[in-house]
Parts: structure tokens; sequence; C-alpha cells
């Protein structure tokens, strides 16, 4: 059998090696997350864009109003994570699908890691942080601001 052949289907299993299988986890994340994600998309998607006056709602003050609630933070921030490991390890997965040269691969996977690592530290900092009072405030926000 050459190395481009695929193993007849009753051929035994190679023996186990110990140890954890980040494979195996890698797999199952994408399930797991795929249907949280199907959850907070289409939640996020529903209050966003049909809720309310739908998309003409959408302003800086909207955004205001989500953020001074716990729960509309820990919505995105959460959608962020899954999503961007998500997409992330499935962009892995291409890469080792199709890049054949061995440095070429590490590259782009550890710059993948990196990207994600860095957008997701920079998208919780905002949420969390975000301050809404920062000058210049704007007309429709001088009723929460203070002065
Ligand atoms: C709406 C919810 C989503 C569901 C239910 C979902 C589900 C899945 C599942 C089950 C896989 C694994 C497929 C396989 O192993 O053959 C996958 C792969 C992938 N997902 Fe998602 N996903 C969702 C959202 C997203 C989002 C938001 C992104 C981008 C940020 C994304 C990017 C990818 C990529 C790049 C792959 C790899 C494709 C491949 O292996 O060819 N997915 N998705």
């Amino acid at each position: 059998m050459t190395s481009d052949t695929i193993a007849d289907p009753r051929t035994p299993l190679a023996p186990r090696r110990k140890g954890l299988n980040l494979e195996k986890w890698g797999w199952a994340y994408m399930r797991v997350s795929g249907v949280l994600l199907v959850v907070l998309i289409f939640g996020h998607l529903f209050v966003n864009l049909v809720m309310g006056e739908g998309v003409r709602q959408i302003d800086f003050a909207f955004v205001v109003g989500k953020y001074a609630t716990p729960f509309w933070q820990w919505w995105d921030v959460l959608m962020l994570w899954l999503g961007l490991i998500h997409g992330t390890n499935g962009m892995r997965t291409i890469v080792n699908d199709y890049v054949t040269h061995n440095g070429t691969r590490r590259v782009l996977i550890w710059a993948l890691w990196i990207v994600a690592g860095l957008l997701i530290l920079l998208g919780t900092l905002v949420v969390f942080t975000f301050d809404p009072c920062i000058p210049p405030v704007p007309s429709s926000l001088a009723g929460i601001c203070p002065a």
C-alpha cells in the first residue's frame, strides 16, 4: 500500500498513543462551538435587526445601551471567543490539508493563532472597558454622561 492509498476499512487500528489527543478535542470543539454559535449568532441578529425598530435602531447609543448590561457583554464576548477559535481552528484544518511544505505550514499555523490571540485580547478589552463618556460625548448621550 502506498501512502496515498486509503486503508481497508477493516484494518485494525494502530495502538493508541497515550496523552492528550488535541486533534480529537479540536474535532469535538468544532461541533460543540458550532451548536453554540448558531444560538449566539442568530440571537444576536434577531435582537439587533428584527426586534424593536430593526436595523434603523442601530447607532452609538444602541451599542451603549447593550454594553451597559453584563448579559450582552458576555453574549458578545462568548461569540467573539467561540467564533475566533472556531474560525482559526477551521483555517488550521484547511492549511493542514493544502500546505505540503512543513516550514510554510508551521509559519501559517503560528500566524493564525497569534492573530486570533491578539483579536481575542483586543475584543475582550473593548467589550469590558467600553466607556461611552470619553469626550467628545455625542448629544444623544448628554443625559447619561456626567457633564
Ligand atoms: C453558525 C454557526 C456555525 C456552525 C454550526 C459551524 C459548524 C462547523 C463545523 C461542524 C465544522 C467542521 C466541519 C468538518 O470538520 O468537516 C466547521 C468548520 C469550519 N468553520 Fe464553522 N460553523 C459555524 C460558524 C462559523 C464561523 C462564524 C466561522 C468563521 C469565523 C466558521 C469557520 C469555519 C471554518 C474555516 C471551518 C473549516 C472548514 C473545513 O474544514 O473545510 N464557522 N464549522
